[in-house]
């Protein structure tokens, strides 16, 4: 007998221009596993709404978020991938769960906390954003949600608000997920040898034309001792083998210029089909999906939400 298949989900936030730490971190090992699974993936707008007040911005990267994802591999066929703000299912839990926890609990989540440290003013919905984010994971059963090593405290948060609930409620309404931290490359280092980050102008932007892979590239600071380039080759270690690199490294010892040629190329190949097929993608495809996906989606998240509500005691 075939075991049915575990069920995953996770959330993006959309957060502008991809670049190739973002793909090696987080996209690429996303479209290795989730076929493995009974696959959701959710654009989290309504978390976006924490930080983000312009609407035409907010509409732009929501239609990117998705754009990014087909272009990288991901068949919406074989997952179901929709929008948060399309199911009123998640705000309706997420206010059940902001009545399951203490507000002392809230103020210890470290995202919370870094955004206050920083000064910035927090609106209430920052506040509660692991309450949201706890009702997306468990109103669809979830086995596992996969994501990196910052959000590993939100599933904590997920786990300890189903907790509450249930042992308020009973046992087995809703399931405690697991967090599945992401296997990455490790940190993809960027243009000055630092982590690659949007935040720092270093990056290599992944759907870049070929004239910004070119500035990006010619821009790697390299020292001017020592045969090789280290920051050119780090990032040619993610395209090619350490035993394909090292005859062209030889041949060029030295020629730092002739290097960062042979990484515009070898980037260029890589990334040219992923641009092509994104660029071939329209809004109006990215709306069906999302159509298409919310359907799909709730089929599952009303019967649970229906569950919570009679749980309660609102089912009249
Ligand atoms: P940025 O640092 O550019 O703001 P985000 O914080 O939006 O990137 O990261 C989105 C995802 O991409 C996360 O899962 C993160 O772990 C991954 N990621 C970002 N930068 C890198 C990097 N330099 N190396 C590996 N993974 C990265
Ligand atoms: N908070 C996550 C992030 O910033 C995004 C997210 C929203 C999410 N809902 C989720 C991730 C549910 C996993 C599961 O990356």
């Amino acid at each position: 007998m075939n075991q049915p298949k575990k069920r995953l989900l996770t959330g993006l936030q959309s957060s502008g221009t991809l670049h190739i730490g973002n793909y090696f971190g987080a996209l690429k090992p996303f479209v290795e596993m989730y076929e493995q699974y009974d696959s959701y993936l959710m654009v989290a707008d309504y978390h976006a709404l924490t930080s983000l007040r312009d609407p035409v911005e907010m509409q732009a990267n929501i239609i990117s978020v998705v754009k990014d994802y087909l272009a990288v591999g991901v068949d919406p066929s074989k997952c179901i991938l929709f929008r948060q703000s399309d199911n009123q299912d998640h705000m309706e839990l997420a206010w059940v769960f902001n009545c399951m926890v203490t507000v002392p609990f809230l103020e210890q989540a470290h995202a919370y906390k870094d955004k206050v440290a920083k000064g910035l003013e927090p609106n209430a919905g920052l506040f509660t954003y692991p309450m949201l984010q706890a009702a997306d994971i468990a109103l669809y059963n979830v086995d596992i949600v996969p994501v990196g090593e910052d959000q590993r405290q939100h599933i904590e948060y997920t786990r300890e608000a189903v907790g509450k609930f249930n042992r308020a409620y009973g046992e087995h309404v809703l399931k405690e997920p697991a967090e599945q931290i992401l296997d990455t490359v490790g940190i993809v280092p960027g243009t000055d040898g630092e982590k690659m980050s949007k935040s720092k102008g270093n990056t290599i932007p992944l759907f870049g034309t070929t004239e910004e892979i070119e500035k990006a590239v010619m821009g790697i600071v390299t020292d001017s001792d020592g045969d090789q380039p280290e920051n050119v080759y780090a990032i040619h270690r993610l395209l090619k083998s350490v035993a394909e690199l090292d005859p062209i490294y030889e041949v060029n010892k030295g020629r730092y210029g002739d290097l960062k040629k042979i990484l515009v190329s070898d980037l260029e190949d890589f990334i040219a089909p992923m641009r092509a097929r994104r660029d071939a993608i329209t809004d109006e495809q990215v709306k069906e999906v999302l159509v298409d996906g919310v359907k799909r989606a709730k089929v599952t998240s009303n019967k649970t939400i229906n569950q919570v509500r009679t749980a309660i005691g609102i089912n009249l």
